[in-house]
């Protein structure tokens, strides 16, 4: 693993927006997996800043999302959908029919995640995966549980990951209770991943996901395994180090 510490939210924003640049740069047709939350917030303004300045050309690239609420369409604005519009896609230049998400209210959840699954497939994987960290260490909506899970699939949210996302909603009670995920294999699949965090709390799943032997209880960890992986830290999130 690369591990890099940043001392602040924006230059860790400017390194991760300049990484996923960088990855458009060497391959104009490469396909990114993206993560939703706080954490890429600033790397997504990088991307648009460096887009708009001419330095990128995203005209290529096909993207796949790493998760999505059950029960939230597009037009809700806490759907990871309507969240990615608002904060990249409509403001860079990626083809609408190069923009993939799971579908929150397909009326079959396990074959929507078999579609994602299989189109991910068919464009030749992720060349470059954005993940955030959940503080119980989660990876996409891949929740602590006994065994890994591969592929995409239907989860149901841990109590820990419905209260830290309850500051997106009205009230806690608005949080869906099931999301669609990408799959730890689907993840380890990509050819390199950058993962970011930021916070006192995630200091105690950054302290796992860099010295706890890999284990599901912390999926995070898994990322061990994967010969391409960096980690980009704030001086918080990185003080259990
Ligand atoms: C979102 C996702 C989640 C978040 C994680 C951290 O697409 O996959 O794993 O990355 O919950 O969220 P924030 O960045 O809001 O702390």
């Amino acid at each position: 693993m690369n591990i890099l510490i940043f001392t602040s939210k924006n230059e860790i924003g400017t390194a991760a927006g300049n990484y996923i640049a960088a990855s458009v740069t060497e391959n104009p047709k490469c396909t990114l997996g993206l993560a939703t939350g706080s954490t890429p917030l600033e790397a997504y303004a990088q991307m648009i800043k460096l887009y708009e300045s001419g330095a990128v050309d995203f005209s290529g690239v096909t993207t796949f999302n790493l998760d999505e609420y059950a029960g939230l369409d597009e037009t809700d604005e806490n759907s990871y959908h309507a969240f990615m519009h608002k904060n990249l896609f409509d403001s860079i230049n990626v083809l609408p029919e190069n923009i993939n998400f799971l579908d929150g209210c397909a009326p079959d959840l396990e074959s929507e995640c078999s579609r994602y699954e299989e189109k991910i497939e068919n464009c030749g994987g992720i060349d470059m995966q954005l993940l955030g960290l959940g503080s119980n260490g989660h990876i996409a909506f891949n929740e602590p549980a006994p065994a890994f899970e591969n592929a995409t699939h239907p989860v149901k949210l841990k109590e820990s990951t419905i209260n830290d996302n309850a500051r997106f909603f009205d009230s806690k009670d608005s949080v869906p209770k099931m999301a669609l995920t990408m799959g730890i294999g689907t993840i380890m699949r990509a050819k390199k991943i950058l993962i970011i965090a930021t916070g006192k709390n995630k200091a105690a799943a950054v302290r796992s996901l860099i010295y706890d032997n890999p284990t599901p209880a912390c999926p995070a960890t898994v990322l061990q395994f994967h010969p391409n992986v960096t980690v980009m830290l704030d001086s918080s999130a990185a003080e259990l180090l």
